[in-house]
């Protein structure tokens, strides 16, 4: 059985009827990944040269927020920056615009964050284990606790020389983590405040942002459930787009340059099944709230 819920279209947002958009919500929220194979990002013709090598300062990504209009890690001044904050904060609205079309009950709830851009190669980039996306893992991020707030990802695959992106997609959220919870250290009182205090967290940090940070290195430093047979391999073409909850979806990327990517929040009461959510999933396991 494949993870991938497919959908037609080139035309951006694609034109989804009722029957198609209640199809990509129940798959979306079951950990499914919305997959449209023939949906482009358009790079203009003067948006090409950030396709060359050379821009990006950091390991990974070139970030854009689109709240403040600031871009980061990057080395484009003056009018190339001024053309990336036009390309990436173009992808932001028509990530926006495509989620709204394909689930219209999500429309004004949920809540643009970062844009990326992955110009780097991800084979043979070299990370620590903690940092390492070629290992499976659902997202959680020690910087930007969500308090139980969904991380909901647009990406687009804008290789210009038509080279896949190589993902890696484990089993479904629940089984995972029950395989693991049992081995999650348990948060330490007052640690959060202290985290709070000291700035290393944007917000405070929840129980539940604890347990998906220990989740997601527990799961990349696991050589067994790394290497589980039930993982499919998925590659997505260049000229795709797909829409995902990363912190539902245990997913590693493997091979590929020149992905857009754009993330949202959403509170899991705005979901249809805001059970499935791994907000509630691990306060089950738990047996209190944990945000
Ligand atoms: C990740 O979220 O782990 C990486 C996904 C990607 O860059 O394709
Ligand atoms: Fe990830």
């Amino acid at each position: 059985m494949t993870r991938l819920e497919s959908f037609d279209g080139s035309a951006w947002p694609p034109p989804l009827v009722p029957s198609e958009q209640a199809r990509a919500t129940e798959a979306l929220e079951a950990g499914q990944i919305l997959y449209f194979p023939a949906l482009a990002f358009t790079i203009e013709p003067e948006e090409r040269r950030f396709l060359a090598d050379g821009w990006s300062a950091a390991v990974k990504n070139i970030s854009f927020d689109p709240a403040r209009g600031t871009l980061g890690g990057t080395k484009a001044e003056g009018e190339d920056a001024a053309g990336l904050t036009r390309l990436m904060s173009r992808y932001a609205q028509a990530s926006q615009k495509l989620i709204e079309a394909v689930i219209p009950n999500y429309r004004g709830q949920i809540e643009m964050a970062r844009t990326s851009f992955r110009p780097v190669e991800i084979a043979g980039r070299t990370s620590s284990p903690r940092h390492d996306d070629t290992k499976l893992h659902v997202d959680a991020f020690p910087s930007r606790p969500t308090a139980g707030r969904r991380i909901l990802r647009v990406f687009s695959n804008i290789d210009p020389n038509g080279q896949a992106r190589q993902w890696r997609v484990g089993a479904p959220f629940a089984s995972t983590a029950r395989q693991f919870y049992q081995r999650l250290p348990r948060p330490v009182p007052g640690s959060a405040l202290a985290h709070a205090m000291l700035g290393l967290t944007k917000g405070r940090r929840r129980d539940y942002d604890h347990y998906m940070l220990k989740l997601h290195d527990a799961m990349k430093r696991d050589v067994s459930y790394q290497q589980d047979s039930g993982v499919e391999a998925i590659a997505f073409p260049a000229g795709s787009s797909w829409i995902v909850f990363t912190d539902q979806v245990a997913h590693a990327a493997t091979a590929g340059r020149h992905a857009l990517e754009q993330t949202f929040h959403l509170d899991p009461v705005q979901m249809k099944h805001p059970e499935r959510s791994p907000l509630r999933v691990l306060e089950d396991l738990a047996g209190r709230r944990l945000a």
